[in-house]
């Protein structure tokens, strides 16, 4: 088989660049000499042509619609499985048997609980501060509890400091609620499953018994489930970047958190409750669209376009028929969040700016609704987005930490400040 290659040209020289295939989705450039080669580099900010490493965990194809973790279909995972699984799933590689999964949750369960020293870490944070705020600090803090899972080196270091981030995350979230609404933080309870357990851990009291509803807390795991991972976005990135530099887990963890909470990421699903609300009634819509289609108005359809979907995303897809599952549930009939949704979504999807732009709902769309309802402040809307992606960061770390060609990340840039200029007095300018 001849080997695949590219060719550039530059003035009267040619280069050959190989051509490397994966399993599926586009081909890359391999384009590792290209600065030893040609003394260029080259440029592409937002990351919009550029494969940053390979992987075998997580798989998109944005024109079809298409998110697959390990090559199973995400609406399968979410229907069929459930979060521990996909958990199991995407550190591992495979489906566990019925011996493995029960050793994975058990795994998971003994090591719920946060040291009990690190509540002191909420008393440091104002009671109005954003859950993310104490989100990141606290998983960051976690670096300095967990001295014995930080040696990079030793796999089954790198192993026990996963199996803490994933079972400790639901209840540093769930604290950092307690924390906000002055309620005594609830401790975690094993014989629960994952999401039952986190709700139990948000709404439950000492003062009376809290019963987990198993359809609420069916579509929580669906939710946990459906944001497990997306493979190279920004906040797994960050997480990649900061762990190419060797950094202790828990801190390139923290750094995904940190990026998550922006609006154009997971701080979207936040963000697109508050403008559902914002608009109210179905006939304001008209006028959002407008703003959003206006190119001298900052405004955007919150929860609309996704860098990699060009078509509908899979994971709107079960989480709009969630959101209606629950709503039916919690007997709301005409929801007019739910309602100002669809018909936005309507409205936008015949309209010819978000057609030739291929946007469509993406997954913080209808998430919010569903959150909402289950009696969660818009503001922990993202911090349960992190909860559901600290797998994900993980799994993508760990396969980053045992890669053979792991380098420390760096982007290199084109530089257009000044030239060299000598220093001048301070008197002198
Ligand atoms: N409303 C109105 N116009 C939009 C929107 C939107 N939500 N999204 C993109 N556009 C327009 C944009 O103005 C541009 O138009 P033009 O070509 O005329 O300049 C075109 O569509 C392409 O947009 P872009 O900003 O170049 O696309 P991008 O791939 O850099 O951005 C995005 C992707 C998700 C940041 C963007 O679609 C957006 O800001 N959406 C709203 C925020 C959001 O819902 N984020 C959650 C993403 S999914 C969950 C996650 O990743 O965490």
């Amino acid at each position: 088989m001849t080997e695949k290659k590219a060719k550039l040209v530059i003035g009267d020289k040619e280069y050959e660049f190989a051509i490397l295939d994966g399993t599926m989705g586009p081909s890359v450039i391999d384009i590792r000499s290209l600065y030893s080669q040609t003394g260029m580099f080259t440029y592409d900010p937002g990351f919009t042509s550029t494969a940053s490493c390979d992987s075998s965990i997580t798989y998109i194809d944005g024109d079809k619609g298409e998110l697959l973790y390990r090559g199973y279909p995400i609406d399968q995972l979410a229907y069929d499985s459930h979060y521990l699984e996909v958990c199991y799933l995407l550190l591992y590689g495979d489906l566990p048997n019925k011996t493995e999964l029960e050793e994975f949750e058990n795994r998971v369960t003994r090591h719920t609980m946060m040291h009990e020293q690190m509540h002191g870490f909420y008393n440091g944070f104002r009671r109005d501060a954003h859950p993310m705020a104490i989100v990141c600090g606290v998983v960051g803090a976690m670096a300095a509890f967990y001295h014995d899972s930080t040696d990079i080196t030793d796999p089954e270091q790198r192993e026990i400091a996963s199996i803490r981030m994933i079972a400790k995350i639901p209840t540093i979230v769930a604290a950092a609620y307690k924390y906000s609404i002055g309620q005594p933080f609830v401790y975690p309870r094993n014989d629960l499953d994952y999401a039952s357990n986190f709700l139990h851990m948000c709404f439950s009291v000492p003062a009376e018994e809290y019963k987990v509803d198993p359809i609420l807390a069916r579509a929580m795991d669906r939710i946990f489930t459906l944001h497990a991972d997306h493979e190279q976005n920004a906040s797994t990135s960050t997480v990649r970047l900061s762990g190419s530099s060797d950094a202790n887990p828990f801190a390139c963890i923290a750094a995904g958190v940190a990026c998550l909470w922006g609006p154009a990421h997971g701080g979207a699903n936040e963000a697109a409750l508050n403008m559902l609300r914002e608009i109210g009634t179905v006939d304001r819509i008209p006028e959002y669209i407008e703003k959003a289609k206006d190119k001298n108005d900052p405004f955007r359809l919150m929860g609309f376009g996704h860098r990699v979907y060009k078509s509908y995303d899979p994971r709107a897809k079960v989480m709009q028929e969630s959101a209606k599952e629950v709503l039916d549930l919690l007997g709301v009939e005409n929801n007019p969040t739910l309602q100002v949704a669809k018909e936005l979504e309507k409205i936008a999807l015949e309209d010819p700016y978000f057609i030739k732009r291929k946007l469509y709902p993406n997954v913080d769309f209808y998430s919010g609704i569903i959150l909402d309802a289950m009696g969660f402040p818009t503001s922990m809307f993202t911090a349960i987005f992190a909860l559901s992606r600290t797998v994900g960061w993980i799994a993508q770390w760990k396969e980053m930490i045992a890669d053979k060609q792991k380098k420390i990340g760096r982007p290199r840039q084109l530089y257009d400040g000044s030239v060299k200029r000598d220093y001048v007095p301070l008197d002198e300018r």
